[in-house]
């Protein structure tokens, strides 16, 4: 049996965060109304230099770093983003050519917030069927570039941000147990952005709200059922971070305690496809993550589409060194990919 674990993760946000009270200064709104109504405190907001690209290949070198790929090893990198900075190539090509992946397939995936999931789900089938060995999956967006900063009503939900991880095969039973994906296309009215650059994101808050803490309960449910868990053996949920509230309602609704739902949406705002990955990255940062504890993954958003999946956690929280030094001995490093990086992505902006 083959199985696919998660063997590295890494994040990257733009540097420039924007407070509640930053933004109360240019729509009517105010700090206390969208910690109050939404538990969000900041967002991070790209500068013209960070593109979809640089922040992806970012948080994707980090993730090979603690894995120990070195990234001709890679197979497959999916990206999932709904904010691509071109139509093509893919940003998954734009990652590719920078890491210098050169054995990799490389696409973009739209799924909108439940994207890294639908990503995750794809790589980790492949993995399990044995077309690939090693995978790298993406969630990025760069939602600054795709929203009306002089509507309240959206403006202040939306941050910028990538998460990534690496899947690698192993016979070690655990990992990316199952995964669940669903849409309901006639919900998409809810929650869109036309092809036209010269239009934003539009959305009918309420029925998103309605939406997600309906999925949320349902889908957790499903893979708990498939993975042969009860709601007391879950150690932690990652739940997409789009408003402190869903979450809250969906715990409740679960009967899992809010203390084993991770949440980061006070920093960073809704990332869309990032969110997931940011928060997983974070959550094993922090420690709340120990070698053979049960996680659940859910996401939710345009499209509609919503995603869950069962993982067995059995990565121990450290990196391992060692491998790390005779990688960069190789000039597989992250050191060295970053300057690679820095090349090829210099070069797209310069056209
Ligand atoms: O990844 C998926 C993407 N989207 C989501 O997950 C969004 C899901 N929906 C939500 O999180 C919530 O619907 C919101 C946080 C967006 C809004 O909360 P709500 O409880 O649904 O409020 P509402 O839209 O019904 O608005 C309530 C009031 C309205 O004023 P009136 O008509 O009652 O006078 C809004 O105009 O709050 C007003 N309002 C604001 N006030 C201050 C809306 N946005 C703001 C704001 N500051 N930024």
């Amino acid at each position: 049996m083959r199985y696919a674990h998660i063997v590295g993760w890494g994040k990257s946000v733009p540097e420039k965060i924007v407070t509640n009270d930053d933004l109360a200064r240019t729509v009517n709104t105010s700090d206390e109304w969208i910690r109050t109504m939404t538990g969000i405190r900041q967002r991070h907001i790209a500068s013209d230099k960070e593109t979809t690209a640089s922040l992806s290949t970012a948080a994707a070198i980090d993730a090979l770093d603690m894995a120990g790929v070195p990234a001709a090893q890679l197979d497959l990198i999916i990206v999932s983003t709904v904010t691509p900075d071109y139509m093509f190539p893919s940003t998954a090509a734009l990652v590719q050519d920078a890491l210098g992946a050169d054995n990799a397939g490389a696409y973009d995936l739209s799924a909108a917030c439940a994207g890294f999931l639908y990503a995750l789900s794809q790589a980790a089938d492949s993995i399990r069927a044995g077309t690939i060995h090693t995978a790298l999956v993406i969630g990025a967006e760069r939602l600054s570039s795709i929203v009306d900063w002089k509507d309240r009503n959206t403006c202040v939900l939306f941050g910028d941000g990538a998460g990534a991880v690496v899947l690698k095969a192993s016979t070690q039973p655990g990992g990316v147990l199952t995964t669940l994906l669903r849409a309901d296309g006639s919900g998409g009215p809810a929650l869109y952005k036309r092809q036209n650059a010269a239009e934003t994101l539009q959305m009918n808050g309420r029925e998103v709200f309605r939406f997600a803490t309906r999925v949320m309960d349902k889908s957790v449910r499903e893979v708990m059922r498939r993975a042969g868990w009860t709601n007391d053996q879950v150690d932690v949920v990652v739940p997409h971070q789009a408003n402190i509230r869903i979450i809250d309602t969906a715990a409740k609704a679960l009967g899992i305690p809010m203390e084993k739902f991770f949440v980061n949406i006070d920093r960073y705002g809704n990332t869309s496809a990032a969110s997931i990955p940011i928060a997983l990255c974070e959550a094993v940062t922090a420690g709340k993550l120990k070698p053979d504890d049960k996680l659940v993954l859910v996401g939710f958003g345009g499209g509609l589409t919503w995603a869950a999946a069962a993982v067995q956690w059995l990565v121990p929280p450290k990196p391992v060194k060692r491998s790390q030094r005779v990688l960069s001995r190789l000039g597989y490093g992250a050191a060295a990919i970053r300057s690679r990086a820095r090349r090829v992505l210099r070069r797209l902006e310069d056209g």
